[in-house]
Order: C-alpha cells, then structure tokens, then sequence
C-alpha cells in the first residue's frame, strides 16, 4: 500500500524523507516520490520503481531544504509511471500533494476543475486534490494566516472516499498541512523537528512521541508548532503518545529477511502477548476491558471478523471460544460479513482482529457492528491503529513491529491473546471448566520453549524446501485444528513462493480434491489430534497411492516406515497445536521462496495493510 513521509525541521529533508521510504518499502508500492520547496518554487522527484533508483537519482543532491514531503505509491487509478507517482502538484505548481486512499468521487471534482480552467497530467484520482487547493486558495479573497489551512478544509470537503494527505505550499513555504479520513497518519515530534509518516516504523529512527490523528483531523506543521483542527476546522487539543517499539526492534538485526527474523520472534511474541495476564493461583487479568458477567451472560453468539492470516487465526480459536464459554461463534471474512447482513444486535459481541488495525474491510465491518447495536473487541498489534480507535473494546498482542508482508508472528499471538479471552470469559461466567483451563494456562506458559525446539531444528525444513521447490501444485491437509493450520499454511506458501497451493479437510478429499492427485504431487499433512491419528493417516496412504510424496508435521506417533517424510514438533494441547505446527509451514515457505530467489519481504502484488477495499 501506499506509505507517506514527511519533514519539517532544520537539517536536510531529503535523506529523513529518503530513509522513512525506505522503512516503508515492506508495505508494497511500484513507485516513489519527493518533493521540497527550493528557493520558493516546489521541487519534485518521482519514479516508476525503487526508493533506491530515487535516491540515486541525479537530481536529488539539489535538494537543500529543511521541508518536504513524499510517497511510495501502489497503483490503483493509472499504471505505475513517473506521471501517475506522487507528490502530484495542481497545474500551476502552487500545491505539491501525497495521497494515500482512494477519491471515489474524483471524475466529477475534475470535471469541475477542467471546466474552472485547471488541467490534469495524471490518471491519478489524487491529482484532483492540489488543484481544488489551488482552486479555493485562489477564490478566497482574504489574505490572512489562515488562507492555506481554509483552502485544504474546503477542498478535503469536496472528497469523498478515504485519504491521508500531506500538503506543501509555496506560499507558506515552512508549513505542511496534513488531514486524515479512513486512512492512518501520525506527527512524530522531537524539540523542534516534525515528522509525518503514514506508519509509525518509518519514523521510529528519530521519535517515539508520537501523536496518531484521528478521521477529521486536519493539522498545520511548522518547524516550532502544531496546530489540529477538527472537520469543523475548530482549533483542538492533541496528547502525544509514547510508542514502546524501538528503532531496532523494526530493523532486520542479523537475519536476511524480516519473514525470518519475525518467525523466530515468536517464542518472545508470545511471552508478550502472555505478559501478566496469567495470574497464578488467579482469573487471567483483563481489568483492560472490564467485561461484566451480566453482560456475556446475554450474549448469544460470537462472530470473529478478519482478513487472511487474522481471519485463520479466527479459524482455530473458534472451538476453544465454543468449548470455554458454550457460546456459538462463526468466523467471517470481513470483505463478506460487511455486505452479507448478519444477524447482528445487542447480543451479540463482535470480535475484529487485525494486525495492523488498519485493513479496510475489517474496521468496515466493526463499524457496521456497532452501528447494528452490537459491542466491539479490536484485537490488534498496533497501538492506537484506526480500529482500535473505533471499537468498544481493545486489546493488543504486543508481538512489535510485523514488517515482512506474509504474517507470522501475529498469527501466533492473535491465537495466544485469544485463547486467554476465551479463558477470561469462561472465568467471568463463572462456569465449571477449571480443568480445562488450567491446563490451558499451563500449556501457554510452556509454548515460548517448545517454539525455540522447532526453531532450532531447521535442516530437515530446508532439505525439503529444496525438493519441492520446483512444484507448481501443493495440498495441505487436516482435520479440525490441523485444517485451521492447513488453511494458513498453504496462505503463507502461495503468498510468498507463487507456488499454486490449496488446503483441504482431510476428510473431504475423497469428495473431489483426490481427482488433482498424481504422481509426483506433494502433499503435507498435519497430524496433532490423536484421537484422528488413524484415520488422518489413512487419507495421507490414500494420496501415497496414488504416486504423492508427503511431508506429515506431527506430535503423534506416525509410523516411520509407510511415510518417508516426518517433522516431529513437541507434543501440546490439541486446543493450541496450530502455535506450533504452524512454525515449520512458515519456514517451509520461507525457505521455498528462497530457494526460488523470491524477494520474500515484498512478494508481488501484495501489501502489508490493505486499506483500501
Ligand atoms: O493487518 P491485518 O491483520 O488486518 O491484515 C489482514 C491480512 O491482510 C493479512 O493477514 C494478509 O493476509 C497477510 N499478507 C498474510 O500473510
């Protein structure tokens, strides 16, 4: 997706807006641009491709000024091109404007505008903003302090869609102007240097204070001030926030990929996400939420709303929610539920999980929820993210910065956070499953050291990541929580090696999926419940004979001789089993991608959050 940086201080803009890009390259774009005020006149740099092939661009080293502002974009109207790259300036070079979001109404503004004399040199939807600035900058008679700020509220007026916006003038040639509606945007500060960044890591290396804008807010920056405004454009107060990741922990320290680096974050991850909510002797500590027995007693379904990985991680937490608290719950694909019209009223809670809190269809959903009557949870890994802003409830996995594309690490604490709130309900109703539960405890205090088992034991992974790496077709398959990890295994497989890869309940082959088996075909099964064992072994005999070559990830007792590939993970309760099979799929992925000489960061086509529908 498309990633904003800006700065206004006193050292040189361009290598701060340079190296904010650059942190944001993990969120997918196709190309990059600056733009700064040299000598009163707004300069501006884009390219199709790299944040690299900008910076080396001949002309960036002409950049002196302490301001400006840039973007990496990921194309929705208009090809990647130098033309269609932000910043875009309005036509008579007035206003230079990075966009994030969508403008769905940007025919009928630029219908407007052609008809007021503008003119347009893009296929951009953003390219409409500067020029309506510049329109009301120029209608508005007055001259006072104010006239850049009133041109961009009223423009901002004008749009309809979603959009984060950074605005410079060469009028007011030390002042940036940034506004925000359903699309993220936060001001760093430190003493008298501002930072603008759509995503908090790309300014991590100079600020943790950070202030998050809120949908509405509108913001004038200078080097020394900051001044909000909310949609009515009254003057408002902002606390900043203290953000707890480092620098460091968004750098790739000693590993090759994010993706791996992350994979082996996850014993840590999950500590965190754990943190002090297990009490010994004690109910899980929740008092973040506070959710009251009368409450959850009259609730009468659950429904968990995510995308892709967050979804999956919906997937395996949904029996242990039905086991724990005897309350039905249906998993959703936010990009369905939204439009689907469910069942929705007061009782029924509604729990959103996404990493970033900022994909679009997730908060789409949360908000429909909310306005259906029903209570909200936001579970996600980015403090103050839009959806966290938006939900009734929040609470945060603490994993630290996802930055690799394909998830990994807040797959396995979306489970683990889940897990304990599945706990924590059970204990609020008061009903008799202390059995279950304290084992459930038990077991996810020993999940960290179990995972560091698995990731010391990587060879087998990359030995069979080298076989098969060729394939163009793989399956995965499983019953009941093993499917769950299936569904995110071959997610993770196709995400980042293009390799064509499905997941099946084990069961259901037999129903049509069997038809795509033959020689040669690989085939991973996972096998963590034994009361399944038996019969999930017979269907991996069954794509044995047919010609398949299986690979079975297990804590059961397999038998060695009928399957040549075995990865043994350590035994755990079957209610937690996809935390740990789930790591050698990751890295089975990984290290195919690899092998394949895949840029595993940022797999084509894809972006870390999807804010656009
Ligand atoms: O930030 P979110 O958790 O809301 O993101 C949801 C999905 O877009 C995300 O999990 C996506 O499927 C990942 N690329 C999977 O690796």
């Amino acid at each position: 997706m498309c990633g904003i940086v800006g700065y206004v201080g006193k050292k040189k803009a361009s290598p701060i807006l340079i190296n904010g890009l650059l942190k944001l390259e993990y969120r997918g774009y196709d190309s990059a641009g600056i733009a700064t005020i040299e000598n009163g006149n707004i300069f501006c740099i884009k390219n199709k491709g790299r944040v690299k092939e900008l910076q080396n661009s001949k002309d960036i080293d002409k950049l002196n000024s302490t301001i400006g502002i840039s973007h990496t974009r990921w194309a929705t109207h208009g090809k990647p091109s130098s033309a269609n790259a932000h910043p875009h300036l309005d036509c008579h070079k007035n206003f230079a404007v990075v966009h994030n979001g969508i403008i769905e109404n940007y025919i009928e503004l630029k219908n407007f505008l052609i008809n007021a004399g503008y003119s347009f040199s893009s296929e951009t939807d953003t390219e409409v903003i500067p020029n309506l600035i510049d329109y009301y900058y120029s209608i508005d008679k007055e001259s006072g302090p104010d006239k850049f700020v009133n041109a961009v509220h009223k423009a901002i007026l004008d749009l309809k869609g979603s959009y984060a916006i950074a605005v410079l003038s060469k009028y007011e040639p030390d002042t940036i102007i940034v506004a925000r509606k359903d699309s993220p945007l936060v001001i760093g500060i430190n003493n008298d240097e501002k930072f603008i960044a759509s995503d908090i890591p790309a300014i991590l290396d100079y600020t943790n204070n950070i202030f998050i804008l809120d949908d509405g807010d509108l913001v004038k920056i200078t080097q020394n001030n900051l001044t909000f405004y909310n949609k009515n454009l009254e003057k408002i107060d902002k606390k900043s926030k203290i953000i707890t990741w480092d620098a460091k922990s968004s750098d790739k320290g000693n590993f090759e990929h994010y993706m791996l680096k992350e994979i082996y974050e996850q014993p840590t991850a999950i500590r965190e996400t754990i943190g002090t909510r297990i009490v010994p002797n004690k109910k899980c500590d929740f008092s973040d939420i506070n959710i009251s027995k009368s409450y959850l007693s009259e609730i009468s379904r659950i429904y968990i709303v995510a995308c892709g990985t967050a979804m999956h991680a919906g997937v395996c937490v949904k029996p242990i929610f039905e086991k724990l608290t005897n309350i039905p719950v249906e998993v959703d694909i936010a990009s369905e539920f939204r439009y689907r019209e469910p069942l929705i009223d007061s009782h029924t809670l509604i729990i959103c999980i996404s990493q970033s809190g900022e994909t679009a269809d997730t908060i789409a959903a949360l908000k429909n929820a909310k306005a259906n009557g029903s209570k909200t949870i936001a579970i996600s890994n980015v403090i103050g993210s839009s959806i966290t802003r938006e939900a009734d409830y929040t609470l945060y996995t603490h994993a630290g910065p996802e930055i690799a594309v394909a998830s990994t690490k807040a797959y396995t604490s979306q489970i683990t956070l889940l897990t304990l709130l599945a706990i924590h309900f059970a204990e609020v109703l008061d009903l008799p499953k202390t059995e279950i539960i304290d084992s459930l405890k038990n077991e996810l205090l020993e999940i960290p050291s179990k995972a560091n088992i698995i990731l010391e034991n990587v060879d087998a992974i990359k030995d069979f990541a080298k076989k098969i790496c060729k394939e163009t077709d793989i399956f995965f398959i499983g019953r009941g929580l093993d499917y769950a990890a299936a569904m995110e295994a071959s997610l993770k497989l196709k995400e980042i090696s293009y390799i064509h890869s499905d997941s099946y309940q084990s069961g259901e082959l037999k129903h049509g999926p069997i038809a795509l088996i033959e020689e040669d075909v690989t085939v991973i099964g996972i096998i963590t419940d034994r009361r399944l064992l038996d019969k999930s072994t017979s269907n991996l005999q069954e794509v044995i004979s047919r010609g398949a070559k299986t690979l079975i990830i297990t804590n059961q007792d397999v038998d060695k001789k009928a399957f040549p590939y075995i990865y043994n993970i350590p035994k755990i309760h079957p209610f937690l089993s996809p935390i740990l099979s789930i790591i050698p799929l990751q890295l089975l992925a990984y290290y195919v991608a690899k092998e394949k000489g895949l840029d595993v960061d940022k797999p084509r086509n894809l972006a870390k959050s999807v804010t656009v529908e």
